[in-house]
């Protein structure tokens, strides 16, 4: 018989997680007005509202810790996280940050200025962020296919080389700072831009004159999907597949709470010293100074250690595998989800699980509140709460899909969990008839409202 799969890890300490009663859980829910965010880490059972910086660091991150090097400039930490970034990305020159979204700000502030236009592939809220507080815009130049949750693609975080070109023909090469690409792709679910697509896009951005960034965020997972799911690219190893896709670049930002599997940093890379120089004076400015921008020189150690470990080939599948896992589960059960699974989450379509709620009542967040209720799971809303409002109209703006992300934090929960967050779901799906209002905005910030929003009940 064949032996089945199982983890390529085992489990040297545990945490505990408490479970709670409905009665309770109503309670907490109305006083956090009904968003997540404001619940208490004590009153969720099992955690998915993000797998950024929730991950569960190995022995070999930890024992690398206890020699991380403290000195303010010249830390040895630093130069052994920027050997593993050069190996790993082929990036000759390093800039760490605190986390992903510092490594956009200091970035941005070299690159990007005002009425400047960005294309990329459904930029991350915080990237849409930073290139709207610089009042440049965003276009988002996804494919199609992404938008339909229903529809088999291998690739749904490609950049449609249609709607790029229609950008990059339409303003003169000074308005565009670079076009970014997001590996992978998380506001359409996690899912991957394929090896052709990045190198058809390096080469039409080469024609136009623009460079090409990566937000590398999810850079192994794509790796893994490029090997899975694109014919040429079976036989060749991880790592091979991440230096090639990083050869499509100019530099890349990096949140690494996700695949360095530590719990904060973040870095930028780059091939042109110049643009290192210029960046660094934006990286004293904002993070410190430039042998550890943010980051103690233990958690440089960490990081160098996690980005081998997240690159490596048996714990990619371990990982993958267990999303897959929930997202049969919930095949099984007919819930509504995009198609095919992505890399760090599955993403429950709930426009078409509660299709009978108008989109103006927050159709994702009110799957959310239930979600927490009938199990207390923490989920996300990546819908119109998340896609906020126009910057110019202050109207809201609908996106493509309402959806609900289960990201799965790295090398936490076991299957087990998986099944209690399928059989939930399941449940209000059976009763999804009686879910017949959402919710209304109390309270909302000027920009990136999902955060701190306050809603009632309809
Ligand atoms: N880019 C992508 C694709 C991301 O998913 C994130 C964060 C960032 C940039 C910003 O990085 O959080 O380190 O500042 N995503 C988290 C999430 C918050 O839940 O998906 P950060």
């Amino acid at each position: 018989m064949e032996l089945p799969f199982a983890e390529s890890y085992k489990i040297k300490m545990v945490e505990a997680i408490r479970k709670s009663t409905r009665e309770e859980r109503e309670k907490w829910i109305r006083e956090a007005g009904y968003n997540v965010f404001n619940l208490t880490s004590a009153q969720v059972y099992i955690d998915l509202l993000t797998d950024s910086g929730t991950g569960a660091m190995s022995d070999r991150q930890w024992s690398a810790m206890m020699v991380g090097d403290e000195s303010y400039a010249g830390a040895s930490s630093y130069y052994k996280l920027k050997d593993v970034v050069r190996d790993i990305t082929g990036f000759e020159w390093f800039l760490p940050t605190h986390q992903g979204r510092a490594a956009e700000n200091v970035l941005f502030s070299t690159l990007v200025r005002e009425g400047d236009i960005v294309p990329g592939n459904s930029h991350f809220d915080t990237t849409k962020g930073h290139i709207e507080f610089r009042k440049a815009t965003a276009a988002d130049c996804t494919v199609d296919a992404a938008e339909d949750t229903t529809l088999d693609h291998p690739f749904k975080g490609n950049i449609d080389l249609l709607k790029l070109e229609d950008v990059l023909s339409s303003y003169p090469a000074e308005r565009i700072p670079f076009v970014i690409v997001t590996v992978t792709c998380n506001s359409s679910g996690g899912q991957p831009v394929s090896m052709d697509n990045l190198r058809a896009v390096r080469e039409m951005a080469n024609r136009y004159g623009v460079p090409v960034i990566f937000d590398a965020a999810r850079f192994a997972e794509n790796a893994w999907f490029i090997k899975e799911r694109e014919k040429l690219y079976s036989d060749k190893s991880i790592k091979e597949i991440v230096r090639e896709m990083f050869s499509y670049a100019d530099a890349m930002t990096m949140s690494s709470k996700k695949d360095g599997i530590v719990n904060m940093g973040g870095f930028i890379a780059f091939r042109k010293e110049e643009w290192f120089r210029e960046a660094s004076v934006y990286n004293i400015l904002f993070e410190g100074f430039i042998t550890y921008g943010g980051m103690s020189g233990r958690d440089m150690n960490a990081l160098a250690q996690g980005l081998v470990e997240g690159t490596d080939y048996e714990y990619l599948r371990t990982r993958i595998r267990q999303i897959e896992y929930l997202d049969g589960l919930l095949r099984q059960y007919n819930i509504p989800v995009q198609t095919p699974v992505g890399g760090h989450a599955v993403f429950v379509d709930a426009g078409r699980f509660l299709p009978h709620l108008p989109r103006e009542e927050f159709v994702g967040q009110a799957l959310v509140v239930e979600l927490y209720l009938e199990a207390g799971v923490r989920a996300t809303e990546i819908g119109t709460l998340l896609a906020d409002r126009d910057p110019e109209t202050r109207e809201n703006r609908y996106p493509a899909v309402e959806f609900v992300r289960l990201a799965v934090p790295r090398r936490v929960y076991t299957n087990n969990h998986m099944d209690v967050v399928a059989a939930a779901l399941k449940n209000i799906y059976d009763r999804r008839d009686e879910i017949r209002r959402g919710y209304r905005i109390v309270k909302e910030a000027p920009i990136m409202r999902h955060f701190t929003v306050e809603l009632e009940k309809i």
